[in-house]
């Protein structure tokens, strides 16, 4: 139970992440920070060979099946979004929005070097295919430049925030915080799902500006609009939902994906029956 809270954000590393994959990738990346390298595998550089000092070199570790296994694990996917590709994506031919998201997925994946962390806001109704993209951008990011990944839903982030509070040292423990910091790519999904606290709300703001300024790629995902449809609908709009300071950041550090059309579950199983 959270009695008070912090006065201040503070953060104290108090222990390893649970979704390392393999603690010395993550040290030796941490410590590679700020250019190219930092994307590419630490023990190869890229290179695909790693040089096993007494031995001489051989095919890197970053080659095998398994490691790649483990960063997806580490990446936390839901079980239900495993399959989502950018190849199984769905653009029908009158469904500009869809071709355009998936187009920009596509951007990211080819220009992930060079794109200095600046990521996509994907909004857009129910149904529509945020998630599924989002997950698919992930997942081949993490096969094609083994990125450290993580899926968090905006909800579950702001809960863990929550619990990682501290009422004895009145600091948010980094312990499960940290991966969410430093992983390479993060999708952040149904942004505005749920409403802040005031110090939560600081604390997420924390994250986003400090992965957007050592410019981690970081893709998020909501239902809640920009714009009304007219001046008499009721629904809330995304920066009444994270506020306006976090909106405008998210402006800065994204490009807004708009994604129209009809649920796309309806759809199917309107075909099927
Ligand atoms: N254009 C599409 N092509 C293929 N599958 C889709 C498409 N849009 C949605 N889906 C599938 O429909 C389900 C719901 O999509 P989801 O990504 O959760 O929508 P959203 O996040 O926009 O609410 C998922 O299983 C997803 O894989
Ligand atoms: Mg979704
Ligand atoms: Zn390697």
């Amino acid at each position: 139970m959270i009695s008070s809270k912090p006065k201040q954000n503070r953060f104290r590393v108090v222990g390893s992440s649970p979704a390392d994959a393999d603690s010395a990738v993550n040290q030796d990346r941490d410590s590679a920070a700020g250019t190219d390298a930092e994307n590419a595998c630490p023990y190869c550089f890229g290179t695909g060979m790693e040089v096993v000092p007494g031995v001489g070199a051989r095919r890197c570790r970053c080659q095998s099946p398994d490691y790649r296994e483990r960063l997806f694990r580490a990446a936390r996917i839901p079980p239900r979004y495993q399959h989502c590709t950018i190849q199984n994506y769905v653009t029908g031919d009158s469904e500009i929005s869809k071709w355009v998201a998936k187009r920009e997925a596509d951007r990211i994946i080819n220009d992930y070097v060079e794109i200095n962390g600046q990521g996509l806001l994907f909004i857009g109704p129910v149904g529509v295919g945020k998630t599924h993209l989002a997950v698919a951008l992930l997942s081949e990011l993490i096969e094609r430049y083994q990125v450290r990944g993580l899926f968090y839903q905006f909800g579950a982030l702001l809960r863990q925030i929550q619990d990682s509070y501290n009422p004895v040292s009145q600091t948010s423990e980094m312990k499960v915080l940290e991966p969410v910091f430093n992983a390479d790519v993060l999708v952040l999904d149904e942004l505005g799902a749920s409403k802040p606290t005031d110090w939560v709300g600081d604390t997420m703001m924390q994250i986003i500006n400090t992965r957007y300024n050592d410019k981690r790629l970081t893709i998020f995902t909501t239902n809640y609009s920009d714009k009304r449809k007219n001046e008499s609908d009721p629904t809330k709009l995304l920066e009444d939902r994270i506020g306006v300071a976090l909106r405008s950041r998210l402006y800065e550090m994204c490009k807004t994906v708009e994604i129209e059309g009809e649920d796309y579950r309806k759809r199917t199983l309107a075909q099927t029956v």
